[in-house]
C-alpha cells in the first residue's frame, strides 16, 4: 500500500515538474488565432456550466413581465453587450469573433438556461473569458431588467429589437458603431444627445413606462450633480455610470443645461391609482411621520412657492416607478449620490414599502413644474470645443478605483 502512495506522488511531482519546465520555457499556447482545442473548450465549457448552475442555486426570481424591466434592458443591452454577443438582425463584430473563446451569437442560446443562471452571470461575468461582471455590483434590480430582456429577446423580431433599443431612431438605416474620434467634430453634442435619446426621448420625457427617469425640465444644477456623481463612481449605476464616465466635464455642463431648458413633459402608460393612496401620499409628503423621524418631503421637494435649493430635484411629474425605485434604494443604502444624498439616505430610511408607493403616486401624479431655467435662450449645439476621444486620465482613475 505504502508503496502505491509513494509512486502515485511521484508520478504526480514529475507531472508538475514537467507542466512547469513547458511554462517556463514559454511552449505554452496562449496565442487566441489558434483557438482551443475541442477537449480544452469542451472541459472549460462544462466547469462554466455547471459553476453557474451550482452557484446560481437559491437566488430567487423577481416577476420579469414588466414591459419597463424589458425596455430598460434593452437600451443597456445595446451599449454594452451588442458588439460581443449581436442581437436579432445584428452581427457581432468581427473583431470579436476573433476571441478565444468566442462570445456566441445570444439570442438562440438563452432558452439553454434559467433566469437565475442568466442573473448569475451577468452580475459576476465569466473568469478567463472576456465576460465582463456588471460594473455597479449593488444594482441587482439593474441585472434583472437585462434578464428580463435577454428572455424576450430569444424570440423577437429584429424590428421589435430596434423599437427596444433605439426608441425614436429606428427608422434610420443601421450603421456600425461609430467611435467618438471618427464623428464629425464640428456638431460634438448631436452624437452624444443621440445617444441619450435612445432611453430619456428627444424631448427628455422619458419613453412612458417609467423605466427611464425624465430629464427634461429638471434643475441643471441636480443634472450636472447626478451625472458627475455617476461619473465619479458615487451613485450606482451599472447604466449610467459607464456613460457618464465617458463624457468630458463640459459636455456634462452643456447636457445638463440641454434637458433643464427643455419643458418638463408628463408621459405616463401607468394606470391612476386609487384616490386612497393619493391622499396618504399627499399627507405623507406634507406633513411626514414625526415620531418616526420622517421630514415633511414638500420642505425639499415642493409643491411650494418659496425657491428650493437647485440640488433638491423636482420630482413632480416624474415616473412612479422610478420615483419608487430611487426611494427603495435610498431605503436599502444602494442608491449614492451627490455630496447631497445623505439627507435622502435618512429621510427615506424608515419609509415602508406601501409608504414608498404612496408617495411615489402622489409626486408623479402633480403636474411637472417650470425650472428657473426656462426662458433663457436656447443651447446651440454647435458652439462647444471638440470631444476629446478618449476618457480622460482622471477618468480612467476614477474607473479603477471601483
Ligand atoms: C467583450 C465581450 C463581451 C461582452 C461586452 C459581453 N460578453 Fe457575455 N460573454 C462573452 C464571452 C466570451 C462569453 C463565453 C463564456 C464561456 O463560453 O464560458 C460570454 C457568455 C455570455 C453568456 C452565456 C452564453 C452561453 O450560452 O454560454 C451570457 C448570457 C452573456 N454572455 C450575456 C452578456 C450580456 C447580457 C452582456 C452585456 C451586459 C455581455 N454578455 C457582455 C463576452 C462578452
Ligand atoms: C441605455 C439607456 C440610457 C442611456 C443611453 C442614457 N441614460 Fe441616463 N439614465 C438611464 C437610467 C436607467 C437611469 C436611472 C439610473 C438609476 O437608477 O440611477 C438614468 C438616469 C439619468 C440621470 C439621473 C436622473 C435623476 O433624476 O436623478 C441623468 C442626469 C441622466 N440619466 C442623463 C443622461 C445623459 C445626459 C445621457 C446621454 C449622455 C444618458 N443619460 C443616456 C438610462 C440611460
Ligand atoms: C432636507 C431635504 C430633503 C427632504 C426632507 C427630502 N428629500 Fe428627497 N432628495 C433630497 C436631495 C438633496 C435629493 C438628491 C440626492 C442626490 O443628490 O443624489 C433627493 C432625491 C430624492 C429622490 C430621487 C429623485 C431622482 O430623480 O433620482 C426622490 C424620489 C426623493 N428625494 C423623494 C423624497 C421623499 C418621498 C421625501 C419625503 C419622505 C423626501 N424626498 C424628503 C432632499 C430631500
Amino acid at each position: 500500500m505504502k508503496r502505491v502512495v509513494a509512486a502515485v506522488a511521484l508520478l504526480a511531482a514529475l507531472a508538475g515538474t514537467g507542466a512547469f519546465v513547458l511554462v517556463s520555457l514559454g511552449l505554452v499556447s496562449i496565442g487566441a488565432s489558434s483557438g482551443h482545442w475541442k477537449a480544452t473548450g469542451w472541459v472549460l465549457h462544462y466547469a462554466m456550466r455547471r459553476a453557474v448552475s451550482t452557484q446560481s442555486m437559491g437566488i430567487k426570481v423577481p416577476p420579469l413581465d414588466d414591459p419597463a424591466l424589458v425596455l430598460k434592458g434593452a437600451g443597456h443591452y445595446h451599449t454594452s453587450c451588442l458588439a460581443c454577443h449581436g442581437a436579432p438582425g445584428e452581427e457581432r463584430s468581427l473583431i470579436v469573433q476573433q476571441m478565444t473563446p468566442e462570445p456566441p451569437f445570444l439570442p438562440p442560446r438563452i432558452e439553454h438556461w434559467e433566469p437565475q443562471e442568466l442573473f448569475w452571470i451577468v452580475k459576476n461575468g465569466v473568469k478567463f473569458t472576456a465576460m465582463p461582471a456588471w460594473p455597479a455590483q449593488q444594482r441587482d434590480d439593474e441585472v434583472w431588467a437585462l434578464v428580463a430582456f435577454l428572455q424576450a429577446m430569444s424570440n423577437m423580431s429584429p424590428k421589435r429589437y430596434r423599437q427596444l433599443a433605439l426608441g425614436g431612431q429606428v427608422d434610420q438605416p443601421a450603421k456600425p458603431v461609430t467611435p467618438d474620434h471618427l464623428r464629425p467634430l464640428q456638431d460634438p453634442l448631436g452624437p452624444v444627445l443621440a445617444n441619450c435619446s435612445r432611453c430619456h426621448a428627444e424631448d427628455g420625457g422619458g419613453r412612458g413606462e417609467g423605466a427611464f427617469p425624465r430629464l427634461a425640465g429638471q434643475n441643471e444644477a441636480y443634472l450636472l450633480g447626478a451625472l458627475q456623481a455617476y461619473a465619479s463612481g458615487k451613485r450606482h449605476s451599472g447604466i449610467m455610470q459607464p456613460i457618464a464616465v465617458r463624457l468630458e466635464p463640459d459636455v456634462r455642463k452643456a447636457l445638463a443645461q440641454h434637458y433643464a431648458e427643455l419643458p418638463p413633459v408628463s408621459r405616463t402608460d401607468a394606470p391612476e391609482p386609487l384616490p386612497d393612496s393619493l391622499a396618504q401620499g399627499r399627507s405623507l409628503a406634507e406633513r411626514g411621520v414625526r415620531e418616526r423621524g420622517i421630514p415633511s418631503c414638500v420642505h425639499c421637494h415642493g409643491p411650494k412657492e418659496s425657491p428650493r435649493n437647485s440640488m433638491y430635484p423636482n420630482i413632480a411629474g416624474q415616473y412612479a416607478p422610478y420615483l419608487k425605485l430611487q426611494l427603495e434604494l435610498f431605503t436599502s443604502g444602494k442608491r449614492g449620490g451627490t455630496e447631497y444624498a445623505h439627507i435622502m439616505h435618512s429621510a427615506a430610511q424608515r419609509l415602508t414599502p406601501e409608504q414608498m408607493q404612496a408617495l411615489a403616486d402622489y409626486y408623479a401624479s402633480l403636474p411637472a413644474e417650470e425650472t428657473a431655467a426656462r426662458g433663457k435662450p436656447a443651447l446651440t449645439l454647435n458652439r462647444r470645443e471638440p470631444i476629446r476621444p478618449e476618457p480622460s486620465a482622471q477618468d480612467a482613475s476614477n474607473q479603477q478605483q471601483r
